[in-house]
């Protein structure tokens, strides 16, 4: 069959390295791709907001499933439109994808399917926002109702920085995005996240992992996409991804489905490990950037048989997906000044010479100028390591991401620091 992938991050690139793989890929294009992604898809360019173009391109090119990597093609209704087609695709229509794209409605179907998650309340404007706040004191947590690029969250330790929050959003700044906003309680734990895939009836774990999001070791500076992250994440044991199945995937899929916005895709749950059991942060409605990178690394199933099963409602019929015990960690490469002013053109060189049976590196922002590989983003690299434990993985990541010659990127240079020294504790 042939494949189309949406998308141009690390993500997509360890979709398309792993789709590739498959005996059902016949040709996988990818739009817009990028260097890495190229080495396993033909790279197309594609507008993903001209929905009729995407249909075109995929009748043209006889295209049996659509993979989409990022969250905007989804809340915008690409899915909608290409079912509405009779072409499958993995990935939820817009309806489903609020999940993602709008906090208050999530926090109202948790609300009615009794799922566990902090408390809230929906404000739509600064005079509300400021009462909210005041009810639930500080610390407490404000969001922009809709898409913002990961920076419409604040968890405010003091109720001066809740007001700044409630007043930045009602100021326009997230746009549309903050319209409306939530405030909700804090939650303490420790932060995992975990990965199901769903046709809108039957539902199967994926995969943990550990993201790191602040930009600086030891969890400093500002929230990024994504620094680096592990998989498994052994703090989610299998005790706590049952309950996390039971009561909160389960319900949820039910719940939409009530709602008539049946999922379907891969659910991406942000929990809180807390004192009373883990606890709904956020869901997302698309697969991790990186954590996709260190669950593929894992899989040892057919991806294409996987998606292609859901994307046609029949999950049910293939086999779970199965994952090596092993631990995949994976750094990421970003140019200097992300996430605010990243450094674009900076020449990166000997990502080939530093893989091997262990490390794999995969692309996000980079792009080939005038022959040579350019940082050309945010988060350039993600340098991937697989290993029998963390420290091990670790170890292997950081041994090829300090080989590689790319003199205008930086990294976080702990992560896995959580694992690593619970490893360290019990040796
Ligand atoms: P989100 O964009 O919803 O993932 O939020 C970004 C980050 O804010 C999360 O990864 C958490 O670290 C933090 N956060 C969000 N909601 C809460 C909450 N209710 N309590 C504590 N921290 C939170
Ligand atoms: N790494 C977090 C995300 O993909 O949203």
């Amino acid at each position: 069959m042939n494949i189309l992938l949406l998308g141009s991050g690390g993500r997509e690139h360890a979709l398309a390295w792993k789709l590739a793989q498959s005996p059902l890929c016949e040709t996988l294009y990818a739009a817009p791709g990028n260097p890495g992604i190229a080495d396993h898809a033909t790279c197309v360019a594609l507008d993903v907001a001209d929905h009729g173009a995407v249909i075109a391109f995929c009748e043209d090119k006889r295209i049996g499933l659509v993979v989409i990597g990022p969250e905007a093609p989804l809340v915008d209704g690409l899915a909608d439109s290409l079912r509405g087609e009779g072409i499958p695709v993995f990935g939820p229509n817009k309806g489903a994808a609020q999940l993602e794209g709008s906090k208050g409605f999530t926090k109202d179907l948790c609300a009615k399917a009794d799922i566990p998650t902090g408390g809230y309340e929906r404000v739509t404007n600064e005079a509300d926002g400021l009462a909210a706040i005041a009810r639930f004191g500080a610390p407490v947590v404000v969001k922009a109702d809709g898409l913002a690029a990961g920076k419409g969250v604040t968890v405010a330790m003091t109720m001066a920085e809740a007001e700044m929050a409630i007043m930045e959003i009602f100021s326009g700044r997230f746009g549309e995005a903050g319209a409306e906003a939530v405030v909700e309680e804090f939650l303490e734990g420790e932060e995992a996240s975990f990965f199901a895939l769903t046709d809108g009836s039957t539902i199967v774990p994926f995969a943990s992992a550990q993201d790191h999001k602040r930009v600086g070791d030891g969890d400093t500076g500002p929230n990024t996409g994504g620094m680096g992250a592990y998989s498994p994440a052994r703090v989610l044991t299998p005790a706590l991804q049952a309950e996390t199945m039971t009561r909160i995937i389960a319900p949820t899929v039910r719940a939409l489905a009530d709602e008539g916005v049946p999922y379907n895709g891969v659910l991406f749950l942000g929990l809180m490990l807390t004192r009373e059991g883990p606890k709904l942060i956020e869901y997302n409605c698309r697969f991790g950037d990186p954590e996709c990178q260190v669950m593929l690394m894992r899989l040892q199933s057919d991806l294409v048989e996987l998606l292609h099963a859901c994307a046609q409602n029949r999950l049910g019929s293939v086999a779970p997906p199965r994952f090596s015990d092993a631990t995949a960690l994976t750094v990421v490469m970003a140019a200097k000044g992300y996430p605010d002013t990243p450094e674009k053109g900076g020449e990166i060189r000997g990502i080939e010479a530093n893989e091997n049976e262990h490390v794999k590196v995969f692309h996000a922002g980079t792009a080939v100028k005038e022959g040579a590989l350019v940082a050309n983003g945010g988060r350039v690299l993600n340098v991937t390591g697989v290993g029998s434990t963390v420290s091990e993985a670790q170890g292997r990541a950081y041994a090829a991401l300090d080989a590689i010659d790319f003199p205008t990127g930086f990294a976080r240079r702990d992560i896995g620091w959580r694992e690593v020294a619970r490893e360290k504790s019990a040796s």
